[in-house]
């Protein structure tokens, strides 16, 4: 069964159309990477499946349950939609980490408030992923205290201590600079290893085609082409798709 069945979604600012009709599916286990050229409504995809956007219409299940349904939408109450969000994890661009609190504090936070175990468990629990993002010698610091890509980490763990079904990044590393980006790839390659389902909107293109089950490029709020890193990189069937990664190409 698939963990991720979205079907039909449809998003609109004002007049414009910013996701026309987005269908797709994700197996366990399996990562997607979202490209697309800037405004094609990549950002918009995963703040609908967090429920930071509500999508008008469509619908999105989650292991087989119905979690969103736009023609529901008027009828369900916050509580259900903050309990639905939990399904997904979200890692921002600009990592977000609470400045106040040390990367431990940063990662118990949350499954504190929602009681997700003892004191001990969820201790216990932060500090195994805080070695999983090998950072175990910076638990006590402070978010001023590490570099970018160090802040970054601690986002994914701080994302995981939730075990979203779903984790999904908008750009994990357009905000680092270029030599610390390859060690946020390298924690989300072994989550890959680690079973961890993922969607991964990037504009690194080895990344993107090493790493992915699927590659979806969009274009203008629709799924332009979705397949295999294979197919979409190695033989793209759209013209859209073969002139955007001409385009990336030149770029780097
Ligand atoms: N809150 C908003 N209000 C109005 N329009 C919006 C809003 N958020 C996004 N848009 C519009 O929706 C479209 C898609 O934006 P989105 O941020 O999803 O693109 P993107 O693919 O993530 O682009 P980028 O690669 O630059 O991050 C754009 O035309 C954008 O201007
Ligand atoms: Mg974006």
């Amino acid at each position: 069964m698939a963990v991720l069945e979205v079907n039909n979604l449809k998003k609109s600012f004002d007049r414009t159309e910013v996701l026309k009709d987005i269908s797709f599916s994700l197996e366990k286990g399996e990562v997607l990477s979202i490209i697309g050229s800037s405004g094609s409504g990549k950002t918009t995809l995963l703040r609908c499946l967090n429920f930071l956007e509500r999508a008008e219409k469509g619908t999105i299940a989650v292991n087989g349950k119905e979690i969103f349904n736009g023609e529901n939408l008027k009828k369900t109450p916050e509580s259900v939609i903050r309990e639905n969000r939990l399904h997904f994890g979200l890692v921002f661009q600009s990592f977000n980490l609470f400045p106040q609190y040390t990367v431990l504090q940063n990662i118990t936070l949350a499954p504190t408030l929602l009681k997700r175990g003892t004191p001990e468990e969820i201790e216990e629990k932060a500090k195994s992923l805080i070695a999983r993002v090998g950072l175990t010698e910076k638990t006590d610091f402070y978010p001023c205290q590490l570099s970018g890509g160090q802040q970054q980490r601690v986002a994914i763990a701080r994302a995981l201590a939730l075990t979203p079904d779903v984790l999904c990044f908008d750009e994990p590393t357009s905000a680092l600079d270029p030599e610390l980006t390859g060690e946020v790839l390298k924690v989300i390659r072994d989550l890959k290893n680690g079973d961890c389902t993922m969607i991964v909107v990037t504009h690194e293109m080895e990344f993107a085609k090493s790493v992915s089950d699927k590659i979806m490029f969009m274009a203008d709020g629709v799924i332009e082409e979705m397949g295999t890193p294979e197919e979409v990189f190695g033989n793209p069937k759209s013209e859209k798709t073969r002139a955007f990664l001409n385009s990336s190409l030149e770029q780097f």
